[in-house]
């Protein structure tokens, strides 16, 4: 197999155990070339866990971990010159600042500031004079990001990058991702929100409980979930009910102008035909959550297991 054919980031059944808790049950997922895959899961689901083990901080107990075809525990050294990434939890030295940490973290890396560090500074409006004992949460993240995405590699990893972020600068950072896959990087992304990851990943894996639940691309998963409805018309909505692939449904007033319900994607039509003929005034419609496409699952998984 060349090189380009082959995944950048490849976990085989990949198990960890902590004594006899078992955090991660045979995780199996791989990272292609210039892809960005969102790695999502509730806390403690063992997202950190994974990303530890292929940054070669902690050893798996069995399976195969393996990025740019080498094994992530024997050769870390040599996969660390072509890896950028930020940990979950961004340890800063406190006594330093913001501009001497980043130069730090480039220096251990091999690599030094470049007019592309001055950009992120200023696109993610840090003040790099301050000590990193006096920056919040959200500063330090900042602090790790800069000095990650100043940083040529071939792949990214970033475990929850956006917490701590607010929303312009949780945007600054979805462009420099989509940059990086713009060039054709290949970038791991953990998120315990799904909405935050969606606009820049290819493909999703979801775990949870330290199993691999799903994996595949957004869109085909989308199709498993139903879009949240609230609707208000001028005519009743009598018979909304019999229509096909209707759930939950909910009126808020007596006149029936008013409803909530879910609805299947594939069903779409039929109700937009339904709501126009009762002259629609409003409508919102919610995309589903990650906690929708668990519910899916574990429905879907909850019969099967019985049947
Ligand atoms: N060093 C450790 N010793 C014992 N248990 C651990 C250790 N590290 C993690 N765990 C456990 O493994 C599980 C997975 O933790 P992990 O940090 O990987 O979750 P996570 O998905 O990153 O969660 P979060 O979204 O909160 O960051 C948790 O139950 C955690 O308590
Ligand atoms: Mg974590």
């Amino acid at each position: 197999m060349s090189e380009m054919d082959q995944p950048i980031v490849s976990l085989q059944q990949v198990t960890k155990k902590f004594g006899h808790f078992e955090a991660l049950k045979d995780i199996t997922f791989t990272v292609n070339q210039g892809e960005v895959l969102g790695f999502i899961g509730p806390n403690g689901a063992g997202k950190s866990t994974t990303i530890r083990i292929l940054l070669g901080m902690l050893k798996k107990t069995s399976g195969t971990a393996q990025i740019f075809g080498q094994d992530v525990w024997q050769e870390d050294t040599a996969i660390h010159q072509r890896l950028s990434y930020v940990p979950g939890d961004v340890y800063l030295w406190p006594n330093l600042t913001g501009g001497e940490i980043i130069d730090l973290l480039l220096r251990l890396n091999g690599q030094q500031r470049t007019e592309k560090t001055e950009t992120l500074i200023q696109n993610f409006q840090l003040d790099p004079k301050k000590k990193a004992r006096t920056y919040s949460k959200g500063n330090r993240q900042k602090v790790a990001l800069i000095a990650a995405l100043s940083q040529e590699a071939d792949l990214y990893i970033f475990d929850e990058p956006t917490s701590g972020l607010d929303p312009l600068n949780e945007r600054t950072f979805q462009q420099e991702v989509m940059r990086l896959k713009a060039a054709g990087k290949s970038i791991l992304l953990s998120s315990h929100i799904l909405s935050e990851v969606e606009k820049m990943c290819d493909r999703i894996a979801i775990i949870r409980d330290g199993a691999i639940i799903e994996t595949g691309d957004l869109l085909s998963m989308r199709h498993l979930t139903r879009i949240k409805m609230t609707v208000r018309t001028e005519d009743s909505l009598t018979g909304l009910e019999k229509l096909p692939g209707i759930y939950e449904l909910k009126f808020s007033d007596s006149q029936l102008q008013n409803a909530e319900f879910s609805v299947d994607r594939d069903q779409m039509d039929t109700l937009m035909r339904f709501l126009a003929e009762r002259k629609l005034i409003d409508l919102i419609s919610a995309p589903p959550t990650l906690e929708d496409l668990f519910m899916h699952y574990y429905e879907k998984r909850g019969v099967d297991s019985h049947a």
